[in-house]
């Protein structure tokens, strides 16, 4: 469990992180998404510890990580897969880990064997890893002392397809034996095939929070058509507000069954008509990442964003 509570961090001017609160629960997956430099790392590195900050709290199994008699065998923590000292092994980054943490050096083994990375592997210098290997590497150490919790940092940076779907899976397991699991992404669909619940975060602030489902379902509908003017206008005049897409479709809360309705009515014949899933929240989070690229904006993109606020 986490637990983090109006966590706000300045620097000078700049609110990074501005009235953070949230639970992570035991048993799911919580995705952290935002654009870059919306606040995901400067929140984890407050969590644990490599950050004071200026006002708020944040809680792991109930202490906050300093009060943690041994934070290794309760929250495993990968902040940044590039920092791993490019000299050494990976067998050897994981013996100094279990030291560390005063654990058997099979516990290294263990964990390198549920990251899947090889003996062979773990026998080549860091320097000459992957990406993907590097954050193979990164999780085995987080996973070294057998935590119930993980706060991983862009765990899912430079992984193929097939990586994203065996992090989901290593992150699935971790959970249902009972762990909580927070992980941060950048990517829209990173979160969305890994997490269970999705927390989004803009310029420092919570915009949206659910689980995928609820997040997924809100979408609402996608309807294509030769003519999105007259559909759109038919749609107005029945009591629906839509708007155009950047697909060039119109997207609108009504669902499908109105929309064919309505364009029966209308006589404008439907190209596509589909739930909209991940789009409404594809198009809020390219809204977001478009504000966070302006910068000076940031008090007028502060209130655009407060009207998705959950
Ligand atoms: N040590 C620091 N000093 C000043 N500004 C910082 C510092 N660390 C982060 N920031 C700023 O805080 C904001 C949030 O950064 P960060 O938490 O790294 O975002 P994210 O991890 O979501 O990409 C950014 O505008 C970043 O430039
Ligand atoms: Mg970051």
């Amino acid at each position: 469990m986490i637990t983090v509570d109006g966590l706000t961090k300045r620097y000078g001017q700049l609110t990074a992180v501005d009235e953070v609160s949230f639970t992570a629960e035991p048993g799911r997956v919580m995705g952290f998404l935002g654009p870059n430099g919306a606040g995901k790392s400067t929140s984890m590195r407050m969590m644990v510890g490599l950050s004071e900050p200026t006002s708020g709290t944040a809680h792991i199994l109930g202490r906050r990580f300093g009060e943690l008699p041994n934070p290794g065998r309760e929250v495993g923590v990968l902040l940044d897969a590039s920092a791993q000292h490019g000299g050494r092994t990976g067998r050897e980054i994981l013996s100094l880990a279990a030291g560390t943490m005063g654990l058997p050096k099979a516990w290294g083994d263990a964990a390198l064997e549920r990251v899947s990375l090889t003996p062979e592997e773990a026998r080549r210098r860091v320097g000459n890893y992957s990406l993907g290997m590097r954050q193979r590497l990164g999780i085995a150490v987080a996973l070294i002392g057998d935590p119930d919790v993980l706060i991983l940092d862009e765990p899912a940076n430079g992984l193929d397809p097939a990586g994203i779907r065996w992090m989901r899976d290593l992150l699935r397991g971790f959970a249902n034996d009972g762990g909580t699991v927070l992980l941060s992404s950048h990517l829209l669909h990173e979160i969305e095939v890994i997490a269970d619940d999705i927390l989004v975060i803009g310029n420092g602030r919570i915009v949206a929070r659910g689980t995928k489902e609820q997040l997924l379902t809100e979408g609402g509908t996608l309807a294509r058509s030769a003519d999105p003017a007259a559909l759109a206008a038919a749609l107005r005049a029945a009591g629906h507000a839509s708007k155009q897409a950047s697909s060039g479709a119109l997207h609108t809360e009504a669902d499908a069954g109105t929309v064919g309705q309505v364009a029966l009515a209308t006589g404008v014949a439907l190209t596509e008509l589909r739930a909209a899933d991940s789009t409404g929240l594809e198009e809020m989070f390219l809204a977001l990442t478009d504000d966070s690229q302006r910068d000076g904006l940031r008090d007028e993109t502060d209130t655009k964003t407060e009207g998705t606020a959950a």
